[in-house]
C-alpha cells in the first residue's frame, strides 16, 4: 500500500508502559541509610540503600493507612512508618512488626507486604522493574520477578570513562520520546558553531531495519558536516566510523559509535514522571580521548548544551500543547514517531490478547529527510 501524501494525524495517548524497567533516580544522589522520594509512571516511591549499599524501591504508601514511607525512620534494614510504626523490610517490603498488637493478637504480621519493586543499579543509575498494575486490595502482593536484567550500556573495551546526565522536560512521555527521535529539528534547535549552522541542511537517506521491541538505523557513517566526527576520524586515524542508533521500548535510545579500537556508546531513557512530565536521563561510556584530563566534563557539557536545547524546546511546546491539539505526523520525517506509537499499540494488543507482539514493520525501509 502506498505511504499516505497527506500528514498523519495522531492524538498522543501518553499511556504509560507497565511490565518494563524505568530508571528511578541518578546512583549517586542516594546515599547509604537514606530514604529518597522518586516518582515513576505517576507512582510514588521511596528509594534508598540498606547498609551494605544495596538500592531497594518501595511504594511511599504504607499499607495501613496511606503515610508515605520516606517520612518514616530507616535503620539501613527496615523502614519504620512515621504513623503507627509499623516495620517493613526496606527489599522485600514485607511487615515486621506491629508495635499496636498485644502478646495474644495473633494478626499475621508476615502476611503484610508495602508495594516493593525490583531494583538493579547499572551504569550510575538506579532502576525498577515497574511490573503491571497490582490487583486492588495489595498490601500482600510479593514483588514482581522481572524478566530481564535492567538494561546496560554496551562497552567494548575493559577500560573506558563514562558519565550521566538528566533534565526534566514538561511534556507527556510521548513528545519527549519523538522529540528524542526527530530527524528534523536539529538545524533549529541545536545550532553551534562547532556543531553545524542552519545553511549546512542537506538531503540524507537513512536505512532502518526492525529489531525486536524497536527498529534501527542500521549502521552508517555519521555525517561529514560536523566537527566532532572530523575531529574524530582524524584521532581514529580511521576511514571507517559507524554509528547504530536503536530504539526499543518502552523509552530506550541507544547509540554506538565506532572507529577502529574507539568506541561510544550511550543508552538514553525517556521516564514517565506524570502524564504532563517526563525526564530525560542520558548515560555515556566511551575509550576515545579517554586521555583528555577533562573528558567527561568536556563530554558532559556538550551533552548538557544539546539536551538544555531541547528542554527549553519543550518547554515552549508545552505552553502550546495545553489545548490539546492534534499531532501531524509527516513522512519520512515523523515515520520513526509513527513506528514508536504503532509499536506501542502492537504491544499493549499483544498483552490484551497475550500472544506474540504483531511488529509493525515487515522489512527494511530507506527513509530520506532534509536535515
Ligand atoms: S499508616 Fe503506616 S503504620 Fe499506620
Ligand atoms: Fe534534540
Amino acid at each position: 500500500m502506498p505511504e499516505l501524501e497527506s500528514p498523519q494525524r495522531q492524538a498522543p495517548d501518553s499511556l504509560m508502559l507497565t511490565g518494563f524497567w524505568y530508571r528511578a533516580l541518578p546512583a549517586d544522589r542516594v546515599q547509604r541509610n537514606r530514604l529518597h522520594k522518586a516518582t515513576l509512571l505517576e507512582t510514588p516511591l521511596v528509594v534508598g540503600r540498606d547498609r551494605e549499599g544495596r538500592a531497594f524501591a518501595l511504594r511511599d504508601t504504607c499499607p495501613h493507612r496511606g503515610m508515605p514511607l520516606n517520612c518514616g525512620q530507616f535503620d539501613g534494614d527496615q523502614i519504620e512508618c512515621g504513623y503507627h510504626g509499623w516495620k517493613f523490610d526496606a527489599h522485600s517490603g514485607q511487615c515486621r512488626q506491629i508495635p499496636s498488637l498485644t502478646s495474644d493478637q495473633n494478626l499475621k504480621v508476615d502476611r503484610i507486604h508495602a508495594g516493593s519493586y525490583a531494583c538493579d543499579e547499572r551504569d550510575g543509575f538506579i532502576w525498577a522493574f515497574i511490573s503491571d498494575p497490582l490487583p486492588q486490595g495489595a498490601g500482600f502482593t510479593h514483588q514482581a520477578e522481572p524478566p530481564t536484567p535492567a538494561p546496560a550500556i554496551e562497552k567494548f573495551s575493559s577500560r573506558y570513562k563514562s558519565a550521566y546526565l538528566t533534565a526534566d522536560m514538561p511534556v507527556s512521555i510521548d513528545h519527549g520520546i519523538i522529540g528524542l527521535m526527530d530527524p528534523a529539528h536539529g538545524p533549529f534547535v541545536h545550532q553551534a558553531w562547532w556543531w553545524r549552522s542552519r545553511n549546512s541542511i542537506h538531503e540524507k537517506r537513512k536505512d532502518f531495519e526492525l529489531i525486536p521491541n524497536g527498529f534501527r538505523m542500521s549502521a552508517h557513517t555519521p555525517s561529514s558536516n560536523s566537527a566532532p566526527y572530523k575531529l574524530l576520524r582524524l584521532y581514529a586515524g580511521s576511514s571507517s566510523i559507524t554509528t547504530t542508533i536503536d530504539f526499543v521500548l518502552p523509552n530506550i535510545r541507544t547509540e554506538t559509535i565506532r572507529a577502529g579500537k574507539y568506541w561510544f556508546s550511550s543508552l538514553t531513557t525517556v521516564t514517565p514522571i506524570t502524564r504532563n512530565h517526563c525526564r530525560i536521563d542520558v548515560a555515556a561510556a566511551w575509550n576515545i580521548f579517554r586521555w583528555v584530563p577533562f573528558g567527561p566534563e568536556l563530554l558532559k557539557f556538550v551533552f548538557a548544551k544539546f539536551v538544555e536545547q531541547d528542554r527549553r524546546t519543550m518547554e515552549l511546546q508545552a505552553e502550546g500543547l495545553q489545548h490539546n491539539p492534534h499531532l501531524m505526523l509527516i513522512d519520512d520525517a515523523d515515520r520513526p514517531a509513527k513506528w514508536y506509537f504503532q509499536l506501542k499499540a502492537a504491544h499493549l494488543e499483544a498483552k490484551r490478547i497475550g500472544g506474540e507482539m504483531k511488529h509493525p514493520m515487515t522489512g527494511p525501509v530507506t527513509l530520506k529527510w532534509r536535515s
